[in-house]
């Protein structure tokens, strides 16, 4: 295929406890963009969405991703980008993941598919280091390329597993319109955690696998619970508490950050809920204006749109 048109859902990295290392894949919203490979060497890459990209391709993460491929590839091609439809950078929902997702996964399609989906993680990861301030990290990327949810046991190297996810796992998820940057969000986290602090959060990510392996949406939502990031980080999103206590009063399992933030998300155990806590969170930001997504996990990830 000549020009491969592809489309890379967002993500809700972190999962409250998993800082780093858990990721789930939304319904419905995420980035389109095409791959075209001629006879050549380079990457142009044309912004065609309504969102503002930066015009100096060294700061577009779909550079770092397509170049990580490219080299891996060993043969010179001129790759050309051009991006569709984009999610606001700085979002919360995995914004830049969902790029530099799209960007790899069509590129590899267009050379005949020599790599494996796992192995389009590895290259899109490039993409996160550049915002991120340095730290590859596949949380968010590792949903957008395949699908459900997605942990990452380990980085060196990557291993990658991809767990169950229960019927009744709903989701609501609000991106008010303000920006927090990764780079920031990551700036004000602390460098050592305590011991007992430590507990906490493992005691949390091991119920959050465990509720997702036996498919128990309320152990999952007893288990969403982020002592380590949202301290630092709520600061950032206007309200946060009080709208915890609303979604939580409405029938929400569990309340969280979604990624570094802006964007917020709800656990639910059925859609009634998830819908009426998605109007709690646009009431919650109505002075700056939000998008509400009410969905269910997709165990989708990137797909390409036009075979
Ligand atoms: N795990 C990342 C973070 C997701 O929370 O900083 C955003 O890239």
């Amino acid at each position: 295929m000549n020009k491969v048109r592809v489309f890379a859902p967002a993500t809700v990295a972190n999962m409250g406890c998993g800082f780093d290392i858990m990721g789930m894949t939304l319904d419905g919203v995420g980035d389109v963009l095409s791959v075209e490979v001629v006879e050549g060497d380079g990457l142009e890459i044309d912004n065609r969405s309504e969102v503002e990209l930066p015009d100096d391709i060294e700061k577009n993460v779909i550079t770092p991703a397509v170049r990580a491929l490219m080299e891996a590839y060993g043969e010179k091609r001129l790759v050309k980008v051009v991006v569709e439809k984009k999610i606001s950078p700085g979002s919360g929902i995995g914004s830049s993941a969902a790029s530099s997702a799209a960007a790899v996964y069509a590129l590899n399609v267009a050379l005949g598919r020599p790599f494996s989906d796992e192995r389009l993680v590895e290259f899109a990861m490039e993409g996160e280091k550049l915002i991120s301030g340095g730290t590859p990290h596949a949380d968010n990327v590792g949903p957008s390329l395949l699908g459900g949810v997605v942990l990452l046991r380990g980085y060196d190297p990557l291993d990658i597993v991809r767990l169950p996810v229960p019927d009744n796992f709903c989701c609501s998820v609000a991106h008010p319109a303000i920006m927090v940057s990764t780079r920031m969000a990551r700036e004000v986290l602390p460098k050592d955690i305590p011991l007992r602090t430590a507990v906490k959060q493992w005691g949390n990510v091991a119920g959050l696998v465990a509720g997702l392996a036996l498919k128990d949406v309320y152990l999952v939502g007893r288990a969403m619970q982020d002592v380590v990031v949202e301290p630092y980080r709520k600061q950032f999103i206007p309200g946060f508490d009080a709208l915890r206590e609303k979604v939580m009063a409405a029938g929400a399992l569990a309340f969280n950050i979604s990624g570094a933030g802006p964007s917020v998300f709800a656990l639910s155990a059925d859609m009634d809920v998830a819908a009426r806590v998605g109007e709690i969170m646009r009431e919650h930001f109505a002075e700056v204006g939000s998008d509400v997504y009410v969905c269910k996990v997709s165990n989708k990830g990137a797909r390409v749109l036009n075979e």
